[in-house]
């Protein structure tokens, strides 16, 4: 450890804590205002309150799962936590509930086209502003029921993805003008309405998705071609085939095109370029968003990225969108409390797209919780300590889910 130590990097780097809240302690200072997971006009607790007993178990029954706390010898760390993300996030989650809700109630409702491209646009101006915000992944985790917070998220994550990928857009789009080529905002309304089908679904079959095996039933194929007559009324043409085309695989495998059973049978399913480039990030993000919370219990998001590497996966996703997700959405997001394999805890400062799972870190002198413990002062670069490794993440055993930096399956 002390020869890392002496290698460690020094960029003068520092950062508040994220922490899950059953960690959370008495007395600990909230570095970030709390928001209600499904309501952003509503602040739970300002940033600077100090946290009471009283207020932990509340913010669980409400679905908070992490928050920001000041911790000694880490000072805050501007921009890691982006708030306006994280209120377009949630303006995207209640305009589509709003509709799901009013849908499952079979009451009758117009897809309010002129509201998701609204809120699709604001989210994409925060993107804009701010492209290499850290990703919320434990907000991702925490939006609301399944269904509509899956829509919310894809959204966003589609829209994260086209804003870092406008050049292999204008590649993949080359007859349009490159404005309108590297416009996302069709991508962003399409992805929030992508699974609209299974609401004509029974309960049961809404539930499954990509990681079920019978995510190939005839009747669970269906929501895509139901969802996208359903939507097709009142949105472009490329947002409807964005809907349609979800589950088409980069390989021809998926649907709602399959592959014939004999030669003579028409027509092929589409493939590689074929799909529409919307259609092929959704189809990666919609994955990715069910690996952070399979069937609605969030892992850590390095597991869901060794999901994501599987090789059941191999040939589904366009490896140029998946290679962008994967430089996006580090494993360990920056602020997060780990515990190294040699016992100590530490907290995540940043991330280097080359080795994903070797961060740099400050090393947590006693325990989060303990009145004593603090940050030490250096920076641990862990690619330049081969001897230690990150063990867990949150308390969450994680070892079997490090991955290299290469792009094959593990
Ligand atoms: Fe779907
Ligand atoms: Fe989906």
């Amino acid at each position: 450890m002390r020869e890392c130590a002496n290698r460690a990097v020094s960029e003068g780097l520092d950062t508040m804590l994220l922490i899950p809240v059953d960690v959370l302690k008495e007395g600990m200072t909230l570095a970030q205002p709390i928001y209600h997971p499904l309501a952003e006009s509503c602040m739970l607790l300002n940033k600077g309150v100090v946290v009471q007993a009283k207020y932990i178990a509340k913010l669980n029954d409400i679905g908070v799962t992490h928050i920001w706390v000041h911790f000694d010898g880490l000072e805050s760390l501007d921009g890691e936590a982006n708030e306006s993300i994280s209120a377009e996030h949630i303006r995207l989650y209640e305009a589509i509930n709003n509709s799901v809700d009013q849908l499952e109630r079979r009451v009758e409702v117009k897809l309010s086209l002129h509201q998701y491209r609204k809120v699709v646009r604001s989210m994409l101006a925060s993107i804009v502003e701010d492209p290499d915000h850290e990703v919320v992944t434990h907000q991702l985790t925490s939006c609301g029921s399944l269904l509509t917070g899956h829509l919310a998220n894809c959204s966003y994550l589609s829209l994260l993805v086209g804003a870092h990928m406008t050049g292999y857009l204008k590649n993949q789009r080359s007859t349009l003008p490159a404005d309108v080529a590297e416009n996302t905002s069709e991508l962003g309304v399409g992805a929030l309405l992508h699974d609209i089908g299974k609401l004509q679904m029974p309960e049961e079959m809404q539930l499954k998705s990509v990681l079920d095996p019978e995510g190939e039933w005839p009747e669970y194929r269906y929501h895509v071609q139901t969802g996208f007559e359903e939507a097709r009324e009142h949105v472009s043409v490329v947002a409807a085939n964005t809907i349609l085309n979800h589950h088409q695989r980069y390989d021809g495998s998926g649907f709602p095109r399959r592959k014939p059973r004999r030669p003579e049978q028409s027509p092929e399913p589409l493939a590689g370029r074929q799909i529409h480039i919307f259609s092929r990030i959704l189809a990666l993000v919609d994955a990715f968003d069910h690996l952070l919370c399979p069937h609605g219990k969030p892992v850590p998001t390095v597991a869901a990225i060794h999901g994501l590497k599987h090789s059941r996966f191999v040939g589904w996703f366009d490896p140029v969108v998946t290679e962008t997700l994967f430089r996006l959405v580090p494993p360990f997001q920056v602020g997060s409390l780990l515990t190294l394999s040699d016992g100590k805890q530490a907290v995540v400062v940043s991330n280097r797209p080359e080795a994903p799972c070797r961060p740099t870190v400050r090393v947590i002198r006693g325990r989060v919780g303990e009145a004593t413990a603090r940050a030490e002062a250096h920076q641990l670069d862990l690619r330049m300590c081969r001897n230690l490794s990150v063990a867990a993440v949150d308390g969450v055993d994680v070892r079997d889910y490090i991955f290299t930096g290469e792009l094959e399956p593990v």
